[in-house]
């Protein structure tokens, strides 16, 4: 089973939004849906549209960017993970543009991973490199080198399966990779069992371009592991 997760980060409008829905129900899944597990993190305002258009697909869930680190109440302007039970089965919790843009610290990011946790919403844990601490339960862990977040210069598999050696993971910890993938370099990680997904952001914009490294799993899974 392979994991795609995309974050459309703040992109997208109502109607840009609706027109991706529209092209991605088009596709034929048949192949697909048994082997992957695809998690769609969309703005927090069409969380509930998302869900509800691709309800009728199973092995589709979906996932918010973040939470506050308060658990519900009198916080304006912030999104809960009281506010978000029952609309979503997964959080990415401290990508680095929420480091980077909004000073998130390790001790903010621990505290929203609690949260996560104890209110059965799966965390999905980034981390930059060997200097950011990581959630020691976290089963799911997102290596996201700042250096291919965004610019075009996906990282090399053999530094990423090196840092992953590093950080000596449990064993039943899904591992995801997460900078620059696309649907040209995707196949590149899906083809070995080190890496068990990808958190695509630019690529997954795009419909077409978001189905094509989804089928980018089914090409390469009979391929030799690492
Ligand atoms: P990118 O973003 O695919 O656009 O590099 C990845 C991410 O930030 O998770």
């Amino acid at each position: 089973m392979k994991y795609i997760i995309a974050n459309w980060k703040a992109h997208k409008n109502l109607r840009t939004t609706e027109q991706w829905l529209d092209d991605f129900i088009s596709y034929n899944f048949a192949k697909i849906k048994h082997k992957t597990q695809i998690i769609i993190c969309p703005p927090f305002p069409f969380i509930p549209l998302v869900k509800e258009r691709l309800s009728h697909l199973d092995f589709v869930k979906i996932g918010a960017q973040d939470i506050s680190s308060f658990h519900g109440g009198s916080y304006t302007g912030e999104v809960t993970i009281d506010n978000l039970t029952g609309l979503v089965d997964y959080v990415i919790i401290g990508h680095s543009e929420r480091r980077r843009y909004f000073s998130e610290t390790d001790a903010i990011i621990f505290q929203k991973y609690a949260l996560a946790e104890k209110n059965h919403i799966q965390p999905i844990f980034c981390l930059r490199d060997m200097d950011d601490m990581i959630a020691p339960k976290a089963r799911f862990v997102a290596y996201e080198p700042d250096t291919a977040i965004g610019t075009g210069k996906n990282e090399p598999l053999e530094k990423i399966t090196r840092l992953k050696k590093q950080l000596n993971l449990n064993k039943d910890t899904i591992f995801i990779y997460g900078g620059s993938v696309d649907k040209e370099n995707a196949s590149d990680y899906l083809n070995f069992d080190a890496i068990s997904g990808l958190l695509v952001g630019s690529a997954s914009l795009n419909a077409h371009e978001f189905f094509a490294i989804l089928t980018s799993v089914e090409k390469n899974n009979h391929q030799a592991s690492l």
